[in-house]
């Protein structure tokens, strides 16, 4: 049995049902289910035993001592966070609470119940912290990637709460030996993406007629990965990682935020034309930018292909086709997620008119 945390978000969704998909090892997935758990992504799995569903608050330390004490896990995923850059700007102090209080509750809950174990289930217990690239803050054109080495600058209240998780979990193994491994990844996108962050709301905005907003003047660099290939690392990582030790993983692919909505629009021209048969990308419109908004990040993923042999499978074409396909065919997944909460977030953050 593994234990998942935020297994109703996006990644950790995705994570499980591949997982399910690939094994039969069961997988209790806890989770508090924010704005952004989403329990219809794990419809398919409603009577499937392997799954067991906890809503658990991980700042819950009771509740966490006894699904661990109930179910015994192997191995811990930790993938529960807040996680919208957009929202820490405008509400910082449940970034602070969920990253950083609830992963060291999550850690101590954990340490608790390893300290317990016979030797050798001791020996082979995971811990793997689910973070981001974010936590090295933000690079100039010239600069190489961020590897394994770069030192941490994070620049929004969501990096700063992950970065300080991230001290934690490299402390909770420091001082008590807890086997801990951490993942610092770039921007995923794919399938079950809330429909809050850059590529998701542009697809759903094309659809709908809606401006595409971009902020500033679009040249933002982000460094693009598909999520079934981040699962893959993951997997890749627990299984295989050292303890103490963090991966950078990445799809070396670095994009300008422009160049990824003008992609987007082509492929929606040719999947979906407008009735009209002009071009999605009339819809972009640029907006006020991001404050604070980092200028650009890049992974080196070296370290997990030479030391652990990951590779990513797909390229960023071949990804973004997949994930703009998923949102045509499953629409009634986006509307069960656009609900009035998400409306007055749309209408806060781009005015009422969008
Ligand atoms: P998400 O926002 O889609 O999902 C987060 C999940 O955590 C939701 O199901 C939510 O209900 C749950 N959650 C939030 N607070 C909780 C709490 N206090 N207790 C229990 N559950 C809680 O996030 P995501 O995009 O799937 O990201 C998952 C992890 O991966 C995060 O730790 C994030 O920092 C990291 N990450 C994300 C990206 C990305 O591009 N999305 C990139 C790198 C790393
Ligand atoms: P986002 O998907 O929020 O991820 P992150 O901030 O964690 O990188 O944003 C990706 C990039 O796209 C980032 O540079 C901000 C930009 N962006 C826009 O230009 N318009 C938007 O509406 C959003 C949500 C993001």
């Amino acid at each position: 049995m593994i234990l998942v945390t935020g297994g109703a978000g996006f990644i950790g969704a995705n994570f499980v049902l591949e997982w399910l998909r690939s094994c039969d090892e069961p997988i209790v997935n806890a989770d508090k289910l924010t704005y952004a758990g989403n329990l219809r992504t794990l419809q398919s799995l409603e009577h499937d035993s392997r799954h067991v569903f906890a809503r658990v608050d991980i700042c819950d330390r009771q509740a966490l001592d006894a699904l661990f004490a109930v179910h015994r896990p192997r191995a811990v995923l930790h993938f529960a966070a807040e996680s919208h850059v957009d929202r820490s700007i405008h509400g910082p102090g449940e970034f602070l609470q969920t990253n950083v209080v609830g992963t060291f509750t999550l850690l101590d809950a954990a340490r608790a119940y390893w300290n317990e174990l016979p030797a050798a289930q001791k020996e082979s217990f995971r811990f793997l912290h689910v973070s981001t690239d974010e936590v090295f803050g933000s690079l100039q054109s010239a600069d190489p990637a961020f590897n394994e080495r770069t030192p941490y600058a994070p620049n929004s209240p969501y990096s700063a709460s992950k970065a300080a998780s991230d001290h934690f979990v490299r402390a909770y193994h420091h001082t008590y030996g807890l086997p801990t491994l951490t993942t610092n990844c770039s921007n995923n996108y794919g399938p079950y993406q809330f429909p809050e962050k850059l590529i998701p709301l542009s697809i759903t905005h094309a659809l709908a007629g809606k401006q595409l907003p971009v902020y500033g003047d679009g040249k933002n660099m982000r460094d693009w990965l598909y999520v079934g290939d981040h699962c893959s690392a993951l997997r890749t990582v627990v299984e295989r990682g050292v303890p103490g030790e963090t991966y950078n993983i990445g799809g070396w692919n670095e994009k300008a935020n422009i160049d990824v909505v003008h992609t987007l629009c082509d492929v929606l021209d040719e999947l979906r034309p407008t009735a009209s048969g002009a071009s999605y990308r009339k819809q972009i419109e640029f907006v006020k930018d991001r404050p604070g908004h980092d200028r650009r990040y890049a992974i080196d993923a070296t370290r997990i292909g030479s030391e652990l042999g990951w590779r990513p499978a797909e390229t960023f074409d071949t990804g973004l086709r997949k994930t703009i396909q998923w949102y045509l065919n499953n629409t009634a997944w986006v509307e069960g997620v656009t609900s009035g909460d998400y409306r007055n977030w749309i209408d806060m953050q781009y005015g009422h008119s969008r």
